[in-house]
């Protein structure tokens, strides 16, 4: 089989991806180690920027979106018993989008579905060959059986855990990485929100987040130390929690009710540079995590995927190699701030079990800045919706 790009995953990146491609009359085809239904249980990120936004209209998949996506034009931050709400419309004119990722997901594979595009989905043994040369290879097998299809160009949109970043020879890539001693704790149920936007609330038992998917469900996190197990938490000791560390007004307006979904996620944050090594462009979470306080690294997906559509179009379209020679250093640019501006979320509202008590003081001031200067809010309103791309 023969194709002018093989993408390698069937997230997020990889979806939007092939339908900007398709749209531009390029030839590609997705491979998935696991299956559509598999890819569609996993509860992921919630906000989306305008950018991704922007993305889902010129995929042709944002009907749905539109129709059902909640536009938030702020979000509190909640600390010492109160609310400090961040205008981010008037702040920076702008607001997000909350409409979960596994509907994007939907929506994309919907799309790639009625434009007929070719997805293999439940496929062993992805391997990446000749990308150092402009005769690159992808082999795989599909029902036990071997198969190979050759091609221009290979995005590696495989998600942390993927084969592509690990194609890469020793040597040839440059990695930076920080975990946190801790992870969050994450909880949807079929029960109103406790405020109509989301509330980011720092406490010393811990951080929590109150978000939502839509009026009627709910999304919440708490953090917890990296070493926790989810079957130690029952739904009751979850909703206790999450209360003792809100405000009262919002501990008393959480509904309770059963979970159907409950899972642990570590924090992490960490770039794999370059991004392009030859005929193979890394793209998402293959190349590089970030922690979610920022609601980042769905955003920082589509940005890549942005940049490096715009250079494969010139590609193949221009015979240009001047926009995927811009790829790496384009994205990354985009990618360093928000690794920034999550690590420093991050840092703000956790409780650090070994921070010593300068670090709290350090803490304390930084969200009193927040909540008294307008420079500083609109800052950190500016990188919550995103910088521009
Ligand atoms: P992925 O969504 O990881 O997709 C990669 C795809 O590649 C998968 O379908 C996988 O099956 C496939 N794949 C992997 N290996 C292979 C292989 N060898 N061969 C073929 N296919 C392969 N971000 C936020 O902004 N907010 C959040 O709350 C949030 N929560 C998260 C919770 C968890 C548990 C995780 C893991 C991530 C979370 N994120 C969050 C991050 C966000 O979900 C990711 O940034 C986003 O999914 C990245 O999309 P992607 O397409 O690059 O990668
Ligand atoms: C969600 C996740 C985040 O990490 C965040 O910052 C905001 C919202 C969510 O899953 O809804």
């Amino acid at each position: 089989m023969r194709t002018q790009v093989v993408i390698v995953g069937s997230g997020p990146s990889g979806l939007l991806l092939g339908q900007l491609l398709t749209g531009a009359g390029i030839d590609n085809v997705i491979l998935d180690r696991v299956g559509k239904g598999y890819i569609l249980g996993r509860v992921r990120a919630g906000v989306l920027e305008r950018g991704t936004v922007e993305l889902m209209r010129r995929a042709g998949a944002d009907a749905r979106l539109n129709a059902e996506g909640l536009t938030h034009d702020g979000f509190s931050i909640a600390f010492d018993g109160r609310d400090h709400r961040i205008d981010l419309a008037a702040l920076t004119g702008q607001h997000v989008t909350v409409y979960g990722q596994t509907e994007m997901t939907r929506d994309l594979m919907a799309a790639r579905e009625a434009a007929g595009t070719s997805t293999f989905h439940e496929v062993e043994n992805v391997a990446l060959h000749g990308f150092d040369t402009d005769r690159p290879y992808v082999t795989y097998a599909k029902d036990g059986v071997a198969r190979r299809i050759d091609c221009d160009v290979i995005a590696g949109c495989d998600g942390f855990h993927g084969v592509s970043r690990r194609s890469v020879p020793a040597g040839a890539m440059r990695t930076f990485e920080r975990a946190y001693p801790f992870g969050w704790l994450g909880v949807l149920a079929e029960v109103p929100p406790v405020s109509d936007e989301l509330v980011y609330a720092s406490h010393e038992r811990g951080f929590a987040l109150c978000s939502m998917r839509s009026m009627t469900r709910s999304r919440y996190y708490v953090q917890v130390s990296a070493d926790e197990r989810v079957e130690n938490w029952s739904d009751d000791r979850f909703w206790d929690e999450l209360r003792s560390r809100l405000p009262r007004h919002h501990a008393e307006a959480v509904t309770t009710g059963a979970s159907f979904e409950k899972s642990i996620a570590p924090l992490r944050s960490f770039v794999a540079e370059p991004l392009r090594f030859g005929r193979l462009f890394l793209v998402g979470d293959a190349a590089h995590i970030v922690p979610p306080t920022g609601a980042k690294g769905l955003n920082l997906a589509a940005s890549d995927v942005h940049y490096l559509f715009d250079g494969l179009r010139e590609f193949f379209l221009d015979k240009s190699m001047a926009g995927i020679g811009a790829y790496s250093g384009r994205a990354l640019a985009r990618v360093w701030k928000a690794v920034r501006f999550s690590w420093w979320m991050t840092t703000l509202l956790h409780h650090f079990p070994e921070g010593t008590d300068f670090e709290h003081r350090i803490q304390d001031a930084e969200l009193d800045y927040l909540t008294h200067s307008h420079a500083a809010a609109t800052a950190l309103a500016e990188n919550y919706v995103g910088l521009p791309y």
